[in-house]
């Protein structure tokens, strides 16, 4: 018998429904959610990704019908990445610039579709246009070049702005992109674009669905060590995040979520600024095989991973469950 007993009895306050109710300490809403979406070519298509059952890429005007879902569920923010046609990617990325490029074409049809009602944060990488799928340009021996890929990161994060994103997400990990995209944001007419920086972005063995979705996995050679962290290392998130704050970033991000949790609990502790998870797409996958394997109930599974990375302090989570999870909190 403890001391405290009978005094401390914690299991006064979950004895009933009502009582759980008024003393749980975290609350999850439609708002703390981010959809993430493929967009192909072509219109009036959609296209199933094997490796991630239940999502699909869809062309520019399924994406404007996808992000008026979201609004109506009380999403306030979809993300973006295209799945580029195979005669468009190049060494260089250079589609990544054009200014009539599936995202540039995506953000005008979600735009004219919901006005100002949702935020559409775009992904700033070359990856999704390269022919060897990687993030950045290559050297003759394969390595991703930093300040030469910066520069062109710049002009795509300029050229995603034009076409009216409001939050620009660089997940390519190159060293001072954020700043030089900051400057360049300033001054090109976006003072109010956002920055979202995938500031902890670790080299994960959970993004495999999505190469599948934006075609860049056949293509890939090699790793993304040199670039993405060490999946070992905590400090070094700190570090980073600290660099990209102090570069100009509005939040930031860890990358994936449910391994990282430590990472993301440290962030908000260390920097108080807003902190976003993204729960990738190995994370879904796993969920729903999960599920369909009888391990758990899908549902039950997808809301307590999503409460614990609102416990450990995120203002918001990416998650291609985002609807899912919408309508389970009663939208
Ligand atoms: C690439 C990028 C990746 C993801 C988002 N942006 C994959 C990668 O780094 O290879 C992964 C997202 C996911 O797995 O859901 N710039």
């Amino acid at each position: 018998m403890t001391a405290s007993y009978p005094n401390t009895r914690l299991r006064r306050t979950r004895a009933s429904a009502w009582s759980r109710a008024m003393h749980r300490e975290t609350v999850m809403t439609p708002a703390d959610l981010i959809w993430p979406l493929f967009v192909t070519g072509g219109s009036g298509v959609e296209e199933p990704i094997a490796s991630l059952p239940g999502v699909s890429r869809w062309s520019v005007d399924g994406i404007a019908a996808r992000a008026k879902e979201a609004a109506a569920l009380g999403i306030p923010c979809i993300a973006l990445f295209p799945n580029t046609q195979p005669e468009l990617r190049s060494d260089d990325g250079k589609e990544a610039l054009n200014p009539d490029n599936l995202m540039c074409r995506a953000i005008k049809a979600v735009r004219d579709a919901c006005g100002g009602d949702i935020g559409i944060l775009t992904d700033v990488a070359l990856d999704p246009y390269t022919t060897h799928g990687q993030d950045g340009l290559v050297d003759a021996s394969g390595y991703v070049v930093n300040d030469d890929t910066v520069a062109v990161l710049v002009d795509q994060a300029v050229n995603q702005a034009d076409a009216g994103a409001d939050i620009i997400a660089p997940s390519d990990m190159m060293d001072g992109r954020v700043r030089a995209i900051r400057m360049a944001l300033e001054m090109n007419g976006h003072p109010n674009v956002q920055i979202m920086a995938y500031s902890a972005k670790y080299a994960s063995a959970f993004y495999g669905p999505f190469r599948d979705a934006v075609g860049s996995g056949g293509l890939l050679k090699g790793d993304k060590n040199s670039y993405q962290m060490d999946t070992a290392n905590g400090d070094e998130a700190m570090r980073e995040i600290a660099l990209d704050i102090a570069e100009g970033a509005d939040s930031v991000m860890v990358k994936p979520g449910l391994a990282y949790l430590d990472i993301i609990w440290r962030a908000k502790q260390q920097f108080g600024v807003p902190v976003f998870a993204y729960q990738v797409s190995g994370e879904y996958a796993l969920i729903e095989a999960g599920a369909a394997a009888g391990v758990a109930d899908r549902d039950a599974l997808l809301m307590e991973k999503l409460l614990g990375f609102k416990r450990a302090g995120v203002s918001g989570v990416l998650t291609y469950h985002a609807p899912v999870a919408a309508r389970l909190l009663g939208a």
